[in-house]
């Protein structure tokens, strides 16, 4: 698990206590794409790796096809049960067991579970055998499970079964995770095999992109991070995750950096401006510190003095300014080598 935020370490720790203990069954909560799986691999990994991690969405069945995967059918059960079934149950055998989205599990199934939690055994979809169940169930939920209570949606005393020591995974936005938007970023970068073939692979972020990316509230999460890091490497043609690459939302109207333009004039001039603005905002966020700026640009200070009296840069003048995001970086924009 990628992190170093106070958050992470939080969760870190609860994850080792949790599986280190018997704690059985374990709750996992947290919004979308906050990392639940991958804290639920975690528990798993820790507490028994060599056994089966079997993971069920609950959200993905019907009620009745639901209940025959988890607990099996016997030959004849129902019309179609031709033979036997184990249910996903027995295979995780003494491993571990993920109902993820939870929440979405059907009403009288949660009667079902809460009587496998006390009683530790179940039966196949007309069995009559009681079938031991030795794996560790881990259950997960995006949804606040206490409103699916109230709302009736949720049995209560099912809430608090699996409610003994919940790992909380925090959104990536909240002030105790949002340190790890650059740590997250660069591990996908580096863990990414999206344009793996590529000749010149993209080994870094600039800061400003860097700057870009925490900057967003990443309701998607660390999901969402992932997916605008492999965008970005998919559009980034030089080795180095730009500005203009960061595409935060490819379906709400920002233009994507893809095919150049074949208007030479119109093309010169987006690039001229968006130059300007990025030198413009370099100088105004190091509060025209030219030396900072240029290493900001990655430019050297002869080459910035000479862009600054080129576009006519001056200190206050409008323009320096509220440069909107995302713009492109110029040595960026300017590469030859093609987008994988
Ligand atoms: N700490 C982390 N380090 C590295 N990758 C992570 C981390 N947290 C999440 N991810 C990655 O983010 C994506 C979403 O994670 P995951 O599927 O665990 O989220 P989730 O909370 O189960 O989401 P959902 O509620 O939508 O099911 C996955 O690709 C996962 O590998
Ligand atoms: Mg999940």
């Amino acid at each position: 698990m990628a992190g170093r935020s106070p958050a992470i370490e939080q969760t870190l720790r609860m994850i080792k206590l949790v599986a280190a203990s018997r704690c059985n069954p374990i709750l996992i909560v947290g919004d979308t794409g906050t990392g639940k799986e991958v804290a639920a691999r975690a528990v798993h990994t820790l507490r028994h790796r060599d056994q089966p991690f079997v993971a069920v969405n609950c959200a993905a069945l019907t009620a009745t096809l639901l209940e025959s995967e988890l607990f099996g059918h016997v030959k004849g059960a129902f019309t179609g049960a031709d033979r036997d079934k184990t249910g996903l149950l027995e295979t995780a055998e003494t491993g571990t067991i993920f109902l993820d989205e939870i929440s979405e599990m059907p009403l009288e199934l949660q009667a079902k579970l809460l009587r496998i939690l006390q009683e530790r055994s179940f039966r196949k979809v007309g069995g009559v055998k009681d079938i031991e169940c030795r794996a560790t169930i881990i259950a997960s939920s995006n949804r606040d499970l206490k409103k699916e209570v109230r709302e009736k949606r949720f049995r209560e005393d099912l809430y608090y079964r699996l409610n003994i020591c919940p790992i909380l995974m925090a959104p990536l936005r909240s002030p105790e995770r949002r340190q790890d938007i650059p740590l997250l970023a660069q591990h996908f970068l580096k863990t990414s095999n999206i344009c793996s073939h590529r000749p010149t692979p993209v080994v870094s972020i600039t800061r400003l992109a860097l700057e870009a990316l925490s900057r967003h509230s990443w309701p998607g999460n660390v999901r969402e991070l992932r997916n605008v890091i492999e965008r970005a490497i998919m559009f980034e043609t030089t080795d180095k995750i730009g500005l203009s690459s960061i595409i935060i939302d490819p379906i709400d109207g920002e233009p994507l950096p893809l095919a150049p333009s074949t208007d030479a004039r119109r093309k010169d001039f987006s690039l001229e401006k968006a130059e300007r603005e990025l030198i413009a905002r370099a100088l105004h966020e190091t509060g025209w510190q030219k030396t900072q700026a240029a290493a900001l640009l990655g430019i050297t200070r002869a080459t910035l003095y000479a862009k600054v009296k080129q576009y006519n840069l001056q200190k206050d003048k409008p323009g320096v300014e509220g440069v909107s995001l995302p713009a492109s970086e110029p040595a960026e924009a300017l590469s030859s080598s093609a987008p994988c």
